[in-house]
């Protein structure tokens, strides 16, 4: 295997199993894992703070002072606003739809994929996100889109949710999650498409453990070529 550093770009609805399954194959490859969204949600969470999320012009001017830092912590991804650890905060409800609002902003996208594109130099890396394939990581050695129906993805946000003991019901979820992948693949700025040289995996009917399988299998193809 290559001992050049690699990148893998997963792209690909909200629900879909990107973040765990990115995770897994990130602690195969010994890569670092960057999850995008939780940047988008800290900058969403910091303009839900300040009631100020649909104001396009205070969304623009609060890039001028917000500061949103990562760090790794024995190995998970942490998320600071202003040195806050806001990791379990951006998961709360209203903040995904608020993350997908500020998102569509291209002054944000700008600032967040420069963010993106200097923590991962140097390092092997698999990032996921929206615009990974199409916009942050362009040379990717190797370009995932996953997705699953959208009733399956509302339906493993569900069990998540009542994992968590925040039970919410499935018409709600499904509901909100097809607003929000409406808004992200039709906004102006980079919007949510598979890159033209990405492989379309779907996860509809599989097993995490069969997602993780197919997405290292086609890893290890592509790092052993490039
Ligand atoms: O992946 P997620 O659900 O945590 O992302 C939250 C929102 O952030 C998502 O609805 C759209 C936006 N996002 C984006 O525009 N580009 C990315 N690379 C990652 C997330």
């Amino acid at each position: 295997m290559s001992t050049k550093p690699f990148s893998i770009a997963i792209d690909g609805p909200a629900g879909a199993g990107k973040s765990t399954v990115a995770k897994a194959v990130a602690a195969e490859l010994d890569a670092m894992y960057l999850d995008t969204g939780a940047m988008y949600r800290a900058f969403g969470l910091y303009m839900l703070r300040r009631g100020a999320v649909g104001d396009r012009q205070a969304v623009i001017d609060a890039l001028d002072d917000v500061d949103i830092a990562v760090e790794f912590i024995d190995g998970a991804q942490h998320i600071f606003l202003g040195g806050e650890d806001v990791t379990a905060a951006i998961r709360e409800p209203g903040v995904s739809m608020a993350a997908s609002d500020v998102s569509a902003v291209p002054e944000v996208r700008a600032r967040m994929v420069a963010l993106q594109q200097k923590i991962a130099e140097g390092h092997s890396v698999i990032m996921d996100g929206r615009d990974i394939g199409t916009k942050v990581l362009p040379n990717a050695t190797l370009k995932i889109y996953l997705t699953a129906s959208a009733e399956e993805r509302a339906r493993r946000r569900c069990l998540e949710l009542e994992q968590k003991g925040m039970p919410e019901p499935y018409e709600k979820v499904l509901r909100e999650m097809q607003e929000r992948d409406y808004q992200d693949t039709h906004r102006a700025a980079s919007p949510l498409r598979p890159a033209a040289d990405a492989v379309t995996v779907d996860t509809t009917g599989k097993t995490l453990e069969q997602s993780v399988a197919t997405i290292k299998r086609l890893a290890l193809e592509a790092i052993g070529k490039f």
